[in-house]
């Protein structure tokens, strides 16, 4: 076998559709029924050989993307050459389109762009069950970044089931200046709960249904998640977002995983600009991007 010269992966963005949480377990997460929806925002990773392992990320928020072991892109590099005996000796370079601590998994993608390129840089032909468990030691959102289209997932995320998703979906999406961290918006989720019975978490078949058959308006009724009220008391001004949005015609909105990024499903791609362009207008947000749904999974270019 040759060895490839570089390898790019693309891999996309998603929204939660449903997010239901559960109350905390005894390791600190929280069980989950998490239907996720993989949308056309995307980074690329591309994978070159090189001496030790470096990352570089270009993109107008790379000054705020960790380059150290922390980045998510260079631990799946590390994981996947431990378990081969191999030494990580690749120059990670990630193009950056998702907002970066959004709540739209943008490090889980590029765990999984990066984890699939050098899977096929370095000719490992790793198995898809392989990649996803290692995915799913990256993060709770990876192994969803690796399989793209919709999935249900649960236990802390990680467990999918694959979804039909029977038409194409028009979202807008809002970008919040500035990120909201994970734990600390689950954190706020347990102060919020704090007393009360939360229920176990589970998917909505109203919602399912919505999906299946690729109807809008069904799936605009159906849209949930748990972490909003967190988000937005860890960010007031997510709610003018929201009312902005839902006031230029969306047809629903809600906060986009644990946020700060607002998620507008709106009718068609005619609605979607003008949603978009009244969101910049109101100046509730940085920028609005227009995106559709589903979208693949990682996929070497
Ligand atoms: O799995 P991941 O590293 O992305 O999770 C980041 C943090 O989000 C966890 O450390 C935890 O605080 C919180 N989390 C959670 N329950 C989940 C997923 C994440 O509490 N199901």
């Amino acid at each position: 076998m040759t060895a490839a010269e570089s390898v790019t992966v693309r891999v996309h963005a998603k929204v939660n559709v449903q997010l239901a949480v559960g109350a905390a377990r005894p390791d600190g997460f929280h069980d989950l029924a998490s239907v996720f929806l993989a949308v056309s925002l995307h980074d690329e990773v591309t994978a070159t050989p090189s001496d030790g392992l470096t990352v570089t990320c270009e993109g107008r928020d790379a000054d705020k993307v960790p380059l150290d072991r922390t980045n998510l892109a260079a631990r799946a590099a590390e994981l996947l050459a431990a378990r081969h005996g191999i030494v990580p000796d690749v120059h990670l370079h990630i193009a950056k389109d998702i907002p970066v601590a959004g709540g739209m998994a943008g490090g889980s993608a590029d765990g999984a762009g990066a984890l699939l390129a050098c899977d096929a840089l370095w000719g490992l032909d790793s198995s898809r069950e392989e990649l996803l468990e290692i995915c799913a030691e990256l993060g709770s959102d990876v192994p969803f970044s690796l399989i793209g289209g919709a999935a249900l997932g649960t236990g802390r995320g990680e467990n999918l089931t694959e979804l039909p998703v029977g038409g194409g979906f028009h979202w807008v999406f809002a970008v919040a200046d500035g990120g909201l961290s994970t734990p600390v918006v689950f954190g706020e989720f347990d102060r919020l709960t704090e007393g009360v019975e939360v229920p176990e978490p589970a998917a909505s078949k109203v919602l399912l249904d919505a999906l299946r058959t690729g109807d809008t308006t069904a799936l605009a009724a159906a849209l949930a998640n748990d972490l909003q009220a967190a988000a937005l008391s860890l960010r007031p001004s997510l709610a003018e977002t929201l009312t902005a949005g839902t006031e230029a015609g969306a047809l629903a909105a809600l906060v986009s995983g644990s946020g700060p990024t607002t998620a507008f499903l709106v009718k068609d791609a005619e609605s979607a600009e003008t949603v978009a362009a009244a969101l910049i207008a109101s100046g509730t947000c940085r920028t609005a991007r227009v995106a559709t749904s589903p979208a693949p999974g990682a996929t070497v270019l």
